[in-house]
């Protein structure tokens, strides 16, 4: 969902800032194709990036990143939700097939976001079925020498019982091999996080109060729809926090796409309307320079934007006339 720019935002803020390189291999791309704009594509991937790793929610890599290796920019395949057969086997023969065909995969991920509903971008699976497609499909890769992450539940009430339950039932499944019971294994626990600093450092605890020896990744995060200043302060305070946390395995910014196509808000953004590097967006690449404003905009982005102001502004009707 396009975010809604008023007729403020269209002035052209001067606020640019100084920042400096720091590197991290923690940091990764949670890829979020343009298809409007695929040359931004190449912009996580351009020499001096610090980004390492990406994944697409998909079980296959990306053709915008085919022709590079898994050392220069390593994919991880998800699993995203459950199909009708929840024994169906799909995504292990597709991981499978990409490690026979030489693509190094060490890591995959769990499914997204299935405590939450398909409208709000969730894969909304109950827990014994999420099990039976984990034993199904996971614990093998597990076997091969993959490292597993758990499912990647929201950051609402609902994502710790929805985790529990997922585990509780792994442990009810009768191991074909052996006849005996197992658990289900894994080897670290993506978190998902859209409010404040502290709300994300208590939540992380929370987990690890539960799972005291986990790995954590966060492989979704920003401070959703605040001002600049507090999304940028919350941007630099994370990124500290996790480059010095050795239990933080490695994180993915929910920020790569144009501020006007934002649903986290327009400030979260590492591009302004005109794909060029917002402050956050020059920060997480560790590039060095100055970012620009994430509202700002010109050529094609600004006509965009002046037509969700004018339609903002004048009502539904604008949108189609204009
Ligand atoms: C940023 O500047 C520093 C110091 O001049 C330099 O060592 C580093 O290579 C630069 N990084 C990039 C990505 O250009
Ligand atoms: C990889 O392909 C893209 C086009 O899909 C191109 O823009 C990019 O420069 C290529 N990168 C390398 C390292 O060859
Ligand atoms: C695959 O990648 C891992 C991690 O980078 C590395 O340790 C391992 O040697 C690689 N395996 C192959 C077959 O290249
Ligand atoms: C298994 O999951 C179901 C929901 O799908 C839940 O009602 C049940 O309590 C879970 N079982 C265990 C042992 O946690
Ligand atoms: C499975 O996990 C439960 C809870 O952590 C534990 O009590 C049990 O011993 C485990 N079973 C196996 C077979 O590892």
């Amino acid at each position: 969902m396009p975010s809604s720019l008023t007729l403020g935002t269209l002035a052209l803020i001067a606020f640019t800032n100084t920042v400096s390189a720091d590197g991290s291999d923690k940091r990764g791309l949670c890829f979020v194709p343009n298809k409007e704009h695929p040359e931004d594509n190449q912009i996580w991937v351009q020499p001096g990036s610090d980004l390492t790793w990406y994944y697409n929610y998909q079980e296959s890599p990306s053709s915008a990143y085919s022709n590079l290796s898994q050392e220069e920019f390593e994919f991880v395949p998800m699993m995203w939700g459950v199909g009708n057969n929840p024994s169906d086997t799909s995504f292990l023969k597709s991981v499978r097939s990409l490690i026979e065909g030489g693509t190094n995969i060490t890591h995959v991920l769990g499914f997204n976001e299935p405590d939450a509903q398909a409208d709000w971008g969730g894969s909304n699976v109950d827990p014994e079925t999420a099990a039976k497609a984990w034993v199904a499909n996971f614990e093998p890769l597990g076997k091969m020498g993959v490292k597993l992450g758990l499912p990647a539940v929201t950051g609402g009430w609902d994502g710790l019982p929805w985790l529990e339950q997922f585990l509780g039932n792994c442990s009810e499944i009768v191991s074909e091999e052996t006849g005996a019971t197992t658990n289900c294994t894994w080897d670290f626990l993506p978190i998902h996080w859209y409010d404040n600093f502290e709300g994300l450092a208590s939540h992380i605890g929370s987990r690890r109060a539960v799972w005291p020896d986990a790995e954590i990744w966060i492989t979704e995060y920003a401070y959703a729809n605040q001002d600049i200043q507090p999304t940028e302060d919350f941007y630099t305070q994370t990124e500290n926090y996790f480059d010095r946390l050795a239990y933080v395995g490695r994180y993915t910014y929910f920020g790569a796409f144009r501020s006007y196509t934002s649903n986290v808000g327009p400030n979260a953004v590492f591009l302004n309307n005109d794909g060029e590097l917002t402050t956050i967006g020059v920060e997480y690449l560790g590039l060095n320079g100055t970012g620009v404003s994430p509202t700002s905009a010109a050529g094609l982005g600004a006509s965009m934007s002046k037509r969700l102001a004018l339609a903002g502004a004048l009502g539904v009707l604008a949108w189609v006339v204009l």
